[in-house]
């Protein structure tokens, strides 16, 4: 039987509103792309969502906008504190723009930072703390918020795996001054490719709205302090205004109208992914050769880690080998351990302590996909393949 990582989450109200925006001859940002924002911070609770080309990009411009905001702004040799595992494009734009990283380990068991190193990894240039909740599992996000506001920091939030979850009460991707979000296919929510910034500080909105879009003022309200008095009384001059270094990752119309669909059948489908996570977690609960994600708050479930515990007899090629034969696609724990890949030699890094948890996962880790319907069936199907290895 074939066992997918990841499949489609459309249904016809997807492609309708393709359809709408074909005819409507609107293809780039505009008022979808709005009303998507607008219902994502409503749904989040948050005062601004800026939506973006993905989560990358969502990143790109957070870290951007800090460079350029007035008060408390980065600058270049500023250190940022991250875990270990991540996405590559968690770190991509740290690098960018010139800030030195230093990497914490994981959890074996959560996958997500381990924040009892966090005292030890920070240093009079720490300026802010990157928290990544790892495939729907919430990180210790009232743990890191509470050392940000103890020592000054920025406590940026890539929740580009983790839309739905949330840690007492409170929804991941509301404890950063700076979340981001992906709409990616695989995720919890698919408008083809997207992703989008949410903050509270209205500062940081005008900059991404801003830096998304050439780094022209023209979607920065008025009064913003980011016109800085720079306002033209001449039309002329004042429709081709840049007021900072800035990219084009605007999202298409198509996006944002697929976003508002998406967004409704959130809740639906966060309930199957969970119902899926119970049959996962019951059929493996116990078994000690593989080490399961051990969900801290509520997690979304965006897949399922197993990680081949080093003092069972488990052969990792000899399992790979079973689940390939047996139709199961997997790939590894998000992106693995990120001082492993060759792009670290570009980084100004180092490592606190050692990263021996965030080695074994990117060395004897993998996950499967959950989905948006049951899964029942490939589930157990995994489980009897992996009881013949
Ligand atoms: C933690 C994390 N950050 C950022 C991204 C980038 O998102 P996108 O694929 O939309 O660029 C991903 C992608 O899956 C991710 O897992």
């Amino acid at each position: 039987m074939a066992y997918e990582l990841s499949s489609t989450s459309w249904g016809q109200e997807e492609l309708d509103a393709m359809q709408r925006v074909l005819r409507s001859g609107r293809f780039t940002m505009g008022e979808q792309v709005r009303l998507f924002e607008d219902a994502f911070a409503a749904r989040f609770g948050m005062k601004h969502a800026v939506m973006v080309n993905s989560g990358s990009s969502a990143n790109l411009v957070g870290v951007a906008a800090l460079f350029y905001r007035s008060t408390r702004p980065l600058q270049r040799g500023d250190e940022v504190i991250v875990p270990a595992i991540s996405w590559a494009t968690t770190f991509h734009p740290l690098q960018q723009y010139g800030l030195k990283l230093r990497f914490v380990d994981v959890e074996l068991d959560t996958l997500n930072m381990d924040v009892s190193n966090l005292e030890a990894a920070l240093t009079p240039r720490t300026r802010m703390v990157v928290a990544v909740s790892i495939l729907g599992n919430p990180a210790a996000l009232h743990r890191i918020r509470a050392f940000c506001d103890a020592h000054d920091l920025i406590m940026f939030e890539d929740n580009c795996e983790s839309l739905g979850a949330s840690l007492n009460g409170r929804l991941c991707g509301t404890f950063g001054d700076i979340n981001t979000f992906s709409t990616f296919y695989s995720h919890h929510i698919s408008t083809m490719e997207g992703g989008l910034l949410v903050t509270n500080d209205v500062e940081i909105d005008h900059l991404a709205r801003a830096i998304r879009n050439h780094g022209w003022a023209r979607d920065v309200p008025a009064d913003s302090i980011v016109n800085r008095g720079q306002r033209h009384d001449d039309p002329f001059f004042e429709a081709y205004r840049f007021v900072v270094p800035g990219y084009n990752v605007r999202p298409l119309e198509l996006a944002g109208a697929v976003g508002i669909e998406q967004l409704k059948k959130l809740d639906g489908m966060l309930q199957v992914r969970r119902r899926n996570a119970a049959h996962f977690v019951e059929l493996f609960r116990g078994d000690n050769r593989f080490i399961i994600q051990r969900e801290n708050g509520s997690s979304s479930w965006f897949s399922f880690t197993i990680i081949l515990n080093p003092e069972s007899t488990l052969d990792r090629a000899r399992v790979m080998d079973a689940m390939r034969n047996g139709g199961i696609e997997f790939r590894m724990i998000t992106g693995g351990c990120f001082p492993h890949h060759a792009a670290v030699k570009f980084f100004d890094y180092d490592i606190v302590g050692t990263l021996n948890r965030a080695k074994l996962a990117h060395e004897r880790g993998f996950f499967v996909g959950n989905h948006p319907r049951d899964i029942t069936a490939e589930l157990d199907h995994l489980r009897s393949v992996l009881n013949g290895v």
